[in-house]
């Protein structure tokens, strides 16, 4: 295997930023630096560290979609021993890890996966990947509204990429709102709705890429479908490039 996809499957970084870490010369295999990229290893027999730490493969790369409960952290333990979505995952093998993170009061979609390389993919601001949240608000947002969340908003950080909105219905005098973004800024779309005046009051992930949840239970996983885990791995080659 050529050392920078080592790199890439461990989970280190994409492919391209591989190449620049081993000409940088951050990478030995089995003591020596090597700064050639297209230097073959042996994942069974070679020894390659990045920085002085030793990389480790992935045996068989996992896959799962989780539907997120609100009142979970999306992280892999807490000093404070709350419940984390790790909680919810069966014992595995594999160490597999969140893709990206949902608040503590968000619901819905969360993919886990050990591929490095495909969670690069799915959260690198470059890919643009589209997120579709279902959010209900304060209030009704006016048709301006609905235009100024799509044209983008100014929060603290800058001006939010162009998205799609639509109100999917009204309960109680609250709307429904359907918005997808194409970044992940934190507690972005609580941020974009409160700076339009119309707070968030529930949160929840219909979709992230190809994946949707359907009729997933909170708390309950799944595997992808066959025509998911195809369009993963068209985005992870695509991602590659
Ligand atoms: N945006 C938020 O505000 N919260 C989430 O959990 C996800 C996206």
């Amino acid at each position: 295997m050529r050392l920078n996809k080592f790199l890439a499957d461990a989970g280190i970084s994409s492919r391209r930023q591989a190449d620049r870490i081993i000409a940088a010369g951050r990478v030995r295999v089995n003591g020596a630096v090597i700064t050639e990229m297209g230097y073959m290893v042996d994942p069974e027999k070679d020894q390659v560290t990045v920085d002085g730490q030793a990389l480790i493969l992935p045996e068989k790369f996992e896959y799962w979609i989780m539907h997120k409960p609100a009142g979970y952290l999306t992280s892999v333990g807490d000093p404070f021993g709350r419940p984390t979505v790790m909680d919810l995952l069966p014992s595995m093998q594999a160490r597999i890890y969140p893709v990206g993170r949902l608040d503590l009061d968000t619901s819905g979609l969360l993919f886990f996966t050990n591929d490095g390389e495909l969670a690069l993919a799915l959260t690198h601001p470059r890919h643009w990947v589209e997120k579709v949240y279902q959010a209900k608000v304060k209030g009704i947002p006016s048709p301006g509204t609905l235009k100024r969340l799509a044209e983008g908003v100014e929060l603290e950080d800058g001006r939010t990429a162009p998205a799609k909105v639509e109100i999917e219905g009204v309960e109680n005098g609250n709307a429904i709102v359907r918005l997808t973004i194409r970044e992940g800024r934190k507690r972005q779309v609580r941020r974009m709705l409160k700076a339009v005046g119309h707070p968030v009051l529930m949160l929840h992930r219909l979709a992230v890429g190809p994946l949707w949840l359907g009729s997933l239970a909170p708390g309950e996983i799944r595997c992808p479908t066959p025509e998911e885990l195809d369009a993963l791995l068209r985005l992870k080659k695509l991602a590659i490039r």
